[in-house]
This record gives structure tokens, C-alpha cells and sequence, in this order.
């Protein structure tokens, strides 16, 4: 296709899109600023506005600590169940809590203390990093007696399945893994791997930070044991919002927290002091809840519910098969690879371009006003420029004007001269 029959492409599609008008639900500001960082920090509702208003005046400031018993308590149940809902588990399966670091240390606490005698714990190098420091960490914790393996992907962009497949044995005690990989996007069978591992009576932790809110995930159905996640994504939680653990609901008895917190008690407000934990998925809560973030939650979550994962899944494809025509045609040609998987069956929601020259283009997209829109992907090292779509508030346009702003950029070598040093934040 040329470029025009690939804009006229763009223009057709958002006619056809059902889910179009989902982006005057978000908080747009500038519509000559492309946002495809969605995959890192999702864009604000408008509704979720309005809800802080609400708790900041009322819940908060007439109400004051009433909103506990009013308001708060409830809520947090409230939203553990909607997120039950994205997730494909019943509503007394997720916890939302803490960070997913945190929450993914006190499940691998909670599962190896259930493994005695067992010693290798394995992921892949696809696996963000805090889950893999977390791994490090626990083992350490247990006086080194684990031995963490790390097996490695093909081109950091595919696991390599087999050899995945062939370390998991009697001896293994756990298995981590990132449901979307947070660098190429590539998306695991979750539902294979955790049968497979179950057939050797290993346990898995799913890490669906990259994966909740960009495609539809069946927890229940695909007979998954363990969880954890982050917010703050695709489903537009909101800076720093709460993260949540998901445990199958028949393993939540035998599993006890290694951090002992007064929310995991069962009768916190009676102040004893020896710890009697909730027998729920309430145990791994540790201390009182940060409200402020737990509320701005709520909207986004109605977003997504209301859209329907299987329709923002169906989007998201087609934008994505989209992207990575336009790369093929407009970015191939100027040095660019591509760093995810080519059968978009494998993806989550974001597409990575490799370009050795990465980080000065990505800094020229965000701030530069040599071009007529700024676009905002983000950078991850070596070379990847991540380009996340979110079906919510992505166009197909937007798709094809970033393409083209980032072609422009590299045909005229506009890079050079921009700091090689990182911001603290890419
Ligand atoms: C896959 C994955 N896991 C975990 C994290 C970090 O989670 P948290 O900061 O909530 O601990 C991220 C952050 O981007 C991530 O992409």
C-alpha cells in the first residue's frame, strides 16, 4: 500500500470502530500530542475527575473517619470485584493491595513454604525486572537453598517454549512468569504452561501487569493457580494505583503470608496482639489501604467493563496488524527492526521498533517542535521504542500520524544533537 492508501486505511477503520466514542471518556488535552504510553501509564477518565472530587470534599473532608464504615471498607471489596470481572475470576479470588512487587514477594513466600524440599525456581529473561530482583531477593532471604533459573529467550523477543518446558521438573518449586513480555509484548499460553506445570505438580505465578485491560483473560477458566498484577496500565488506575493478587479460591486456606499485617487479621479493631489471620484471600493484606488511589480506580475499571475485554481485544489487533503494516512499509526501510512477535495471535497490546538510535528518536518524538505532533512512546534499553495501543482512547489516525512523525524524524536524522544521557523516567 502507499502512504495515502495507508492514511485512507486509518480513516476507514476509525469510521467502522465501535469503540470510537471511548475516547471522549478520557481526559484529552492536547490533540496534537499522540499518547502510545498507555502500556506504561494509562490516561485519565474524566469520571475518575469527578469521583476525587467527590472523596476529597465529601468522603474526606465532611465526612472524615466515618468513611471508613461509610465508604472505604466497602470499596475495596467493591473493586476487588470488579476486577474479578477483567480478570476471569470470581470476586473472592483478587485482592487489590500493595504493589505487584510486594505482592508477588508474598506469594513466592506463601507457595515455596508449601514446597519443602524442592529447590529450582525458574522464569525467563522476558520477566520484568522487579519480579526477577523479587525472586533473587526470596532466595537470599531463604538462606540461598533455591537456586533461580533464568532461561533465555530467543532474540529477547520470543521464549523459547521447549526449553521452558524441559527445566520445569519434580524438583522445581515455582515457576514466574510475565503473561505479556514488558519488552516485545509477547504473550504466553497461559493456559498451556500452567498445565503443563501442573502435570509435574508445579505451581505458576502469572505477572499480568502487561496483559490486564489488553486482552481478555479467562483466570478460572484456564485453571490458573496464581497472580499478581498492576493498575495502572491499560486499565488506567492512575499513577502508583494499587496493584492485585489473584489466588484460586481452593489454595487459599493452605496458604499463609509471610508479612503478618492487622488488615490480614480477622478481627483487627480488637487490637490483640497475637496475629489470627483471616482464612480468605484477606491474609495477604497487609496495612490500611490507600484510599485516595483504591477510588480513582473504580471509573477506569467501568471503562473497560462496559466496552467489553473481547471487543477492546478485537481493537486491538486490528490496530495492531495496522502498526505493523505501516512499520513495514514506512519504518523498515530506515533501519528499523521489529521487536515483537510477527503473528500478532502472540502479542499483547504494544509493538517494539529496534533502531540503534532509539533513545535520541524517542526524545525528539516527546519534545522536539521540528515536527507538527509530538508523539509519546517510551524507551526501553538497549534500543526498543515501545508503541502501546489502547484500544480505549487509541485512533487508527493516531497510529498512522506517529509512524509518519517518527519516519520524519529518522529520514532527517533530527536525533542528532539530542542527549544521550536517560532521564530518571523513560
Ligand atoms: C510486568 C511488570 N511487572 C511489575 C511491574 C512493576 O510493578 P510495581 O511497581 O507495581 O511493583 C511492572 C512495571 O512496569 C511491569 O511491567
Amino acid at each position: 500500500m502507499t502512504t495515502d492508501e495507508l492514511r485512507n486505511k486509518a480513516v476507514e477503520l476509525d469510521r467502522k470502530d465501535p469503540l470510537k466514542d471511548y475516547r471522549n471518556k478520557f481526559v484529552i488535552v492536547d490533540e496534537n500530542i499522540i499518547y502510545l504510553d498507555g502500556n506504561s501509564l494509562g490516561r485519565l477518565p474524566l469520571a475518575t475527575k469527578q469521583k476525587m472530587r467527590d472523596v476529597i470534599d465529601n468522603e474526606w473532608g465532611s465526612n472524615l473517619i466515618n468513611s471508613w464504615n461509610d465508604h472505604w471498607l466497602k470499596r475495596m471489596q467493591k473493586v476487588s470485584a470488579k476486577l474479578a470481572i477483567i480478570l476471569g475470576a470470581k470476586e473472592n479470588e483478587v485482592l487489590l493491595a500493595d504493589s505487584t512487587s510486594l505482592n508477588l514477594f508474598k506469594l513466592v513466600c506463601a507457595i515455596l513454604n508449601k514446597q519443602a524440599g524442592k529447590t529450582k525456581i525458574i522464569t525467563d529473561d522476558l520477566n520484568f525486572p522487579t519480579d526477577v530482583y523479587i525472586l533473587e531477593g526470596v532466595v537470599s532471604l531463604l538462606g540461598n537453598k533455591h537456586r533461580l533459573i533464568i532461561v533465555d529467550s530467543i532474540n529477547n523477543t520470543y521464549p523459547d517454549v521447549n526449553v521452558l518446558k524441559e527445566s520445569i521438573d519434580e524438583n522445581t518449586a515455582l515457576v514466574a512468569l510475565s503473561h505479556v513480555a514488558f519488552k516485545s509484548g509477547y504473550k504466553y499460553n497461559a493456559q498451556e504452561i500452567t498445565e503443563y506445570a501442573c502435570s509435574k505438580g508445579v505451581p505458576v505465578i502469572w505477572d499480568l501487569s502487561h496483559s490486564a485491560g489488553s486482552v481478555p483473560i479467562h483466570l478460572k477458566d484456564w485453571q490458573i493457580d496464581y497472580a499478581v498484577g498492576c493498575t495502572y496500565k491499560y486499565l488506567n488506575g492512575g499513577p502508583g494505583a494499587p496493584a492485585y493478587l489473584y489466588v484460586r479460591e481452593e489454595l487459599q486456606k493452605e496458604l499463609t503470608s509471610p508479612v503478618w499485617g492487622w488488615f490480614g487479621d480477622s478481627s483487627p479493631f480488637e487490637f490483640r496482639l497475637n496475629f489470627n489471620p483471616v482464612e480468605t484471600i484477606e491474609k495477604f493484606n497487609v496495612g490500611t489501604p490507600p484510599i485516595l488511589s483504591v477510588s480513582a480506580i473504580e471509573p477506569a475499571l467501568d471503562i473497560t467493563i462496559e466496552a467489553g475485554m473481547e471487543a477492546i481485544r478485537i481493537k486491538s489487533e486490528l490496530q495492531s496488524e495496522y502498526l505493523m503494516e505501516l512499520i513495514k512499509t514506512e519504518l523498515l526501510p530506515f533501519g528499523f527492526k521489529i521487536g515483537s512477535p510477527v503473528d500478532v495471535a502472540e502479542r499483547g497490546s504494544h509493538l517494539s521498533v529496534r533502531h540503534e538510535e532509539g533513545y535520541g528518536i524517542t526524545q525528539v518524538l516527546i519534545r522536539s517542535k521540528k515536527i507538527s505532533k509530538n508523539v509519546i512512546p517510551d524507551f526501553r534499553t538497549p534500543n526498543n521504542i515501545r508503541l502501546g495501543i489502547s484500544p480505549l482512547f487509541n485512533s487508527f489516525i493516531e497510529l498512522y500520524e506517529a509512524v509518519k512523525m517518527i519516519k520524519r524524524v529518522v529520514e532527517n536524522k533530527l536525533y542528532a544533537g539530542y542527549s544521550s544521557e536517560i532521564n530518571s523516567v523513560t
